[in-house]
């Protein structure tokens, strides 16, 4: 079987995502570089090369309360699951992936030659983590179980007492959990959380500024571990670019030393946006779906099928893009994203309405 050399969702999202009303997205929105307070001459172009910039280190590790050995700093989360996937899977290798998933984590893993088996998340339980479905599909030869909490596309929360359900199960087998966290930064203080890093070092976490704060381009992404496995990290990107962009990461320092302040702008956006998506869903008994608490996302299933028929109309006649359930495997879903400005979010919601009453008609 020959490599996989890209990711069909990435392609999609980069081409034929872009829409005037965008619910495709799954991020806060870019915040401008005008909006952080930073003067040029807190930036610098090049720093000591080392395994990475400690103050930035210093800063993630202080606010998630964790070690800075704990932490590896990579151009983005996705960039994180590539490199956490690479130092722990040999190819050939046993790695558990849930269904659905975002698509870069399976291509990602099909690059490195790992076999790939799949445990499901249903639909009719909102898409929530059950450890009974890993247990099932769990051998010995298992090397790596991989999750997204937030999980993206549903925006199900997993809670402490069933990661440690995933853990147990890891451990007998001498597995770790890798846990994709973007969607976990959507919580703000609406709900206490911890990274599952505190958990044990079964547990290896990706995350980054992109979704829950609007610094895409930052590409302020990061690896949690346990020391040994970070160093044995830092040494494997030394393969892929050696360094960060030094200017990045000085920016980054200073999102982190003002995160509050996005962080309430961002949850307050989300506050306005969820009942617009609630009251939608109220009104369109072909879309059935668990409506999440928390998160930017839904994954409803489109009664009737014809989604990318939809998705089609949606694009060419109303200006308005979701992502086709087909890229999370299940081409009779959809996913509604909400976390663009209020206006966008109302009259992309208001067309999406319009083309189903179209399809309704036709
Ligand atoms: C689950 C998940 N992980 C990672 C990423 C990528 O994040 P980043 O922009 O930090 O690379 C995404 C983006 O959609 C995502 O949905």
């Amino acid at each position: 079987m020959s490599r996989t050399m890209g990711s069909p969702y990435m392609e999609w999202a980069k081409l034929h995502s872009h829409a005037r009303f965008d619910l495709a997205g799954s991020g806060l929105p870019d915040v401008p570089l005008a909006d952080l307070p930073v003067e040029l001459g807190q930036l610098e172009l090049t720093a000591p090369g080392q395994y990475g910039y400690k103050p930035l280190l210093e800063r993630l590790a202080a606010r998630l309360g964790i070690s800075p050995d704990n932490v590896v700093t990579v151009p983005g989360a996705s960039m994180a699951n590539l490199l956490a996937l690479d130092g722990l899977v040999e190819p050939g290798d046993e790695v558990l992936i849930e269904e659905p998933t975002y698509e870069l984590i399976v291509s990602a893993a099909e690059h490195l030659g790992a076999r790939i088996v799949r445990f499901p998340r249903r639909a009719e339980t909102g898409f929530s983590l059950e450890p009974a479905a890993i247990e099932r599909t769990l051998t010995p030869a298992t090397r790596v179980i991989v999750i997204t909490n937030l999980h993206n596309p549903s925006s199900a929360l997993t809670d402490e007492a069933t990661l440690r359900e995933v853990q147990a199960l890891a451990r007998g087998v001498g597995a770790r959990v890798l846990v994709d966290e973007v969607y976990l930064e959507t919580l703000y203080d609406l709900r206490p959380w911890r990274t599952s890093l505190h958990l044990g070092p079964e547990f290896v976490v990706t995350n980054s500024l992109t979704k829950g704060f609007g610094f895409s381009g930052l590409r302020c992404g990061f690896v949690l571990a346990e020391p040994e496995l970070a160093r044995r990290l830092w040494r494997l990107n030394d393969l892929f670019g050696v360094n960060g962009a030094h200017p990045a990461e000085r920016l980054s320092v200073v999102a982190l030393d003002n995160l509050a302040t996005f962080a309430v702008r961002a949850r307050d956006l989300l506050a306005a946006n969820r009942p617009l998506l609630h009251d939608f869903l109220e009104r369109r008994p072909e879309f059935a779906c668990v409506r999440p608490e928390f998160g930017t996302v839904v994954f409803p299933r489109l009664e009737g099928g014809g989604v990318d028929a939809l998705c089609a109309t949606l694009r060419e006649h109303y200006e308005t893009s979701v992502v086709p359930g087909r890229f999370f495997g299940r081409p009779d879903h959809l996913r509604i994203g909400i976390a663009a400005p209020t206006e966008q979010v109302a009259e992309g919601l208001a067309r999406l309405g319009r083309a189903l009453d179209e399809r309704r008609i036709g």
